[in-house]
């Protein structure tokens, strides 16, 4: 099963892609661990976008979609693929379904986790994740078990990203609304479309995500 996960920044897009990950061998494709990634390396294509992803705007179509094409050619047959940050406008969208109909499959949902902008203030200034093996972590709401330590593999590389501050949430924010929201019309015009609460607690929207999954 294909799934995409829609939301604004800091709605547990990745939090949940990760529990799907280990509780179903699904493979998540994280558009902005990809680009995350490139600048790490110090690649061309990292240095060109650096500057846009800490503004918060969005990198170009042609970009995100070359990194979905390759991904998805290298990736093999899983629980299917979770699309964590992709699609985020429509022409990914209709790039996103060409590229599985190449591979003779198709989408199945498109889960938008729905939050307040109010919460996300507090869910992004607060998030930081492990470098090695990328958990998900929070100062108040989920922090690690040993000060300094992941809880899942004892990396002490415990990172907060660079855009995760209250102005450029603020553009990630009005990127989103603009270019990103059309998509759950989108979606729902081709009855794909299914939408969670993402304020409740996470084991609550977990659960949801696996009554919407175990209905297939
Ligand atoms: P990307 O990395 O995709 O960031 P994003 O969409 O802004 O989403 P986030 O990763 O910030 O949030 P999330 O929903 O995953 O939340 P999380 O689970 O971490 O993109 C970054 C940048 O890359 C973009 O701005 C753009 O420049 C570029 N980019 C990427 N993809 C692109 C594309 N397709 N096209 C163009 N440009 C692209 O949770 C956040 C925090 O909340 C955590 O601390 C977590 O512990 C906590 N939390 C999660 N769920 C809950 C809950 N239920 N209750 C309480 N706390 C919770």
């Amino acid at each position: 099963m294909n799934i995409v996960l829609l939301g604004p920044p800091g709605a547990g897009k990745g939090t949940q892609a990760r529990v799907l990950v280990e509780k179903r061998g699904m493979l998540q494709l994280s558009t902005g661990d990809m680009l995350r990634a490139a600048r790490h390396s110090g690649s061309a294509m990292g240095k060109k976008v650096a500057d846009v992803m800490d503004r918060g705007e969005l990198v170009t179509d042609e970009i995100v979609i070359g990194l979905i094409d390759e991904a998805l050619d290298g990736a093999a047959a899983q629980g299917g693929v979770i699309f964590d940050g992709f699609p985020r406008t429509l022409p990914q969208a209709d790039a996103l379904a060409a590229l599985l109909r190449k591979k003779g499959t198709d989408l199945h949902f498109a889960i938008e986790l729905r939050v307040d902008d109010e919460a996300l203030i507090d869910r992004i200034t607060g998030r930081f994740t492990c470098g090695n093996c990328g958990e998900v972590y929070h100062d108040r709401t989920r922090p690690t078990k040993a000060e300094g330590v992941c809880d899942i593999c004892g990396s002490t590389d415990l990172r907060r990203r660079a855009d995760d501050t209250e102005e450029s949430l603020r553009q990630r924010l009005w990127e989103y609304y603009k270019k990103t929201a059309p998509l759950s019309g989108y979606y729902h015009a081709l009855g794909k479309l299914k939408v969670v609460d993402g304020l409740a607690p996470m084991a609550e929207v977990e659960a949801a995500l696996a009554a919407i999954l175990d209905v297939d």
